[in-house]
């Protein structure tokens, strides 16, 4: 896949961030912990040439597609290597900066969007035990303008034109999945997303929103307890196909327990009512399914 990617240097220089960038960008805007930040610093200066290369092109193929949909598709970071994806995302910051002050988006926004790669830092460093950033692709979606955090939900611009769908995403961080917050976050977003792509929405009734995510399997509602805030969350969407019958195992690892996927079933921990629920129905051969569903406006009472 790396072949896919543009040239190093062929859309513009690679404005590759020195250590104090990193550090800078990292605790200011990203909110990432200090010891991500120090740990980045240090991969940064142990980047041979061959990774160097790969994150210029990587910044290439940013630089070429700002303002574009979705992320983009990039290869498995080298394991000698698990940050180079995190610089050239870095690097991008200031091109986001200058989307976001064309499309009239408040600094606050920027600001916002960008937590997501401390927390991501975070995740990795508690999946792996130390510092990555397995999802780098992920944040090209942040840094082209393709995606918002408006309240607990993010937005991505990600469907078929000319009115791309708004893809439904749902941070770790942020608090509990509140009826109230997920219909704050709807109506900034029916609101948002017009006035910041004109172009693509005359205005809220072109906005459809979709969710894939293994919070929409409805087999939740009976292993989940009943205060919990995901099977109303689910509810909310209206579901297309079936999903995928070999499971979700990557996702539920990774979000529910924070574990490496090839982690056994019994060593997973059992820290909380979520992780205890989805075990119990992993012990009883539930095969738990991503599923895809559209939001329905009017079960939020918008
Ligand atoms: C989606 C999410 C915000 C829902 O949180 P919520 O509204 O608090 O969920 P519930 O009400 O069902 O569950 C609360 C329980 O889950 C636990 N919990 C919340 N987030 C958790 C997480 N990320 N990992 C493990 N357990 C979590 C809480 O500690 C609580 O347990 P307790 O009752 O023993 O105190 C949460 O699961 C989360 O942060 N997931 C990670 C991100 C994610 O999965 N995004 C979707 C990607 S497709």
């Amino acid at each position: 896949m790396t072949q896919d990617l543009p040239q190093a240097g062929a859309v513009r220089p690679y404005p590759g961030p020195d250590a104090a960038a990193v550090r800078e960008l990292l605790l200011d805007w990203c909110g990432a912990d200090p010891e991500d930040a120090a740990d980045a610093v240090r991969a940064l200066g142990a980047l041979d040439d061959a990774a160097r290369e790969l994150a210029d092109r990587l910044y290439q193929s940013i630089a070429a597609d700002m303002g574009g949909k979705k992320w983009l598709s990039w290869p498995k970071p080298p394991a000698d290597h698990p940050l180079v994806g995190l610089f050239p995302i870095l690097a991008a910051v200031p091109d986001m900066l200058a989307f976001h002050t064309d499309r009239g988006v408040d600094e606050d926004l920027s600001r916002r969007v960008l937590g997501d790669v401390g927390e991501k830092l975070r995740l990795n460093r508690r999946i792996y035990g130390r510092a990555g950033l397995d999802v780098a692709h992920w944040f090209t979606g942040h840094v082209r303008g393709a995606l918002y955090q408006l309240g607990r939900l993010q937005f991505c611009v990600e469907g078929p034109d000319p009115k791309p769908f708004a893809g439904l995403h749902i941070r770790g961080e942020g608090g509990p999945l509140t009826l109230d917050a997920v219909r704050d976050s709807v109506e900034w977003a029916l609101e948002f997303l017009p006035a910041v792509f004109p172009e693509r929405y005359a205005g809220p009734e072109d906005l459809v929103f979709v969710c894939d995510s293994w919070l929409l399997d409805p087999q939740l509602r009976d292993w989940l307890p009943e205060k919990s805030n995901i099977p109303g969350f689910a509810a909310l969407f209206t579901l297309e196909g079936e999903g995928d019958p070999a499971g979700n195992r990557s996702d539920l690892w990774r979000f529910v327990f924070g574990r490496p996927e090839d982690t056994p079933v019994a060593e997973l921990p059992q820290d909380n009512t979520l992780q205890r629920s989805v075990l119990a129905g992993l012990k009883a051969d539930v095969q738990w399914r991503n599923r895809f569903g559209r939001l329905d406006l009017a079960r939020l009472g918008l």
